[in-house]
């Protein structure tokens, strides 16, 4: 049985005291660890200490939204992995659709972060997805495996336990248009079929496939009930425990048998 994880990419948002109140919200409503939800939250840099503090001895964990490939050394403006597990990170996102379509970043760079992240004792959030063009074009499967294919460029079996992954397609991300439960599920099956072929099915079975691209109270039932999809990778939703307590609460429920 997989673990859902239910994830909260904050992004450039919040204030210190605005995201540490909305730590304070986290903590309290999943006080405990439990059998079938993980939760983690992943705010910008500058409030990892005092949300991190403020998470401490509740069961939300604490996550970052991206990591430098590179030992602390000379790289001006960037975060070495091991600041991060020094300020109490668990998890690292790596990939999102903002850092590849609006910073640039390439397959090649994502897979340096994300072995960085691995060898760091992190697990990393790798994140894929598709381009409204390119699932109009019918090229979503082929843009996944090339994702795929790069993220997991020279990553072994027993490292690749450190790897979730978070299927977001961009035409979802913030738009307030779902993907329906039918078209995540059958991308999310689609990399679970890749991890089979390129690892074995045994181990495709572990890995847990989080959607992510405007899950709202109201869809997260839905798209969580979905064979393939383990959890959310949630956005604008993640801002206001109103609204990411409930997609919390709907995967609780499906984990304790709907
Ligand atoms: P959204 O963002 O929930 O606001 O669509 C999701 C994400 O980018 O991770």
């Amino acid at each position: 049985m997989r673990r859902y994880l239910i994830a909260g990419n904050w992004k450039m948002n919040t204030t210190r005291q605005t995201g540490v109140a909305l730590a304070g919200e986290l903590a309290s409503a999943a006080p405990k660890e439990e059998a079938g939800v993980e939760v983690l939250a992943c705010p910008p840099y500058p409030y990892l200490i005092p949300v991190g503090e403020k998470l401490a001895g509740s069961a939300v964990r604490l996550g970052a939204q991206d990591a430098y490939f590179e030992a602390p050394g000379a790289f001006t403006g960037e975060i070495a992995v091991e600041m991060l597990k020094d300020c109490g990170c668990q998890y690292v996102i790596l990939g999102h659709s903002e850092r590849r379509h609006v910073m640039g970043e390439t397959d090649a760079t994502i897979n340096r972060k994300v072995r960085a992240v691995i060898s760091g004792g992190l697990t990393a959030v790798l994140c894929v997805g598709e381009l409204l063009s390119e699932r109009q074009a019918g090229q979503t499967e082929a843009v996944l495996d090339r994702q795929m294919d790069g993220g997991y460029s020279g990553i072994s079996e027993s490292d690749a336990a450190s790897i979730v992954i978070a299927y977001e397609p961009v035409w979802a991300i913030g738009t307030g248009v779902t993907a329906t439960p039918e078209q995540a599920e059958s991308a999310h099956e689609h990399l679970r079929k890749w991890i089979a072929r390129r690892y074995n099915t045994a181990f495709s079975e572990k890995v847990r496939i989080l959607y992510g691209g405007s899950v709202k109270p109201d869809n997260a039932e839905s798209l969580l009930g979905q064979p393939n999809v383990d959890g959310a990778l949630v956005g604008g939703a993640s801002l206001k425990a109103a609204t990411f307590v409930p997609i919390i609460e709907a995967a609780r429920k499906l984990a304790a048998g709907g």
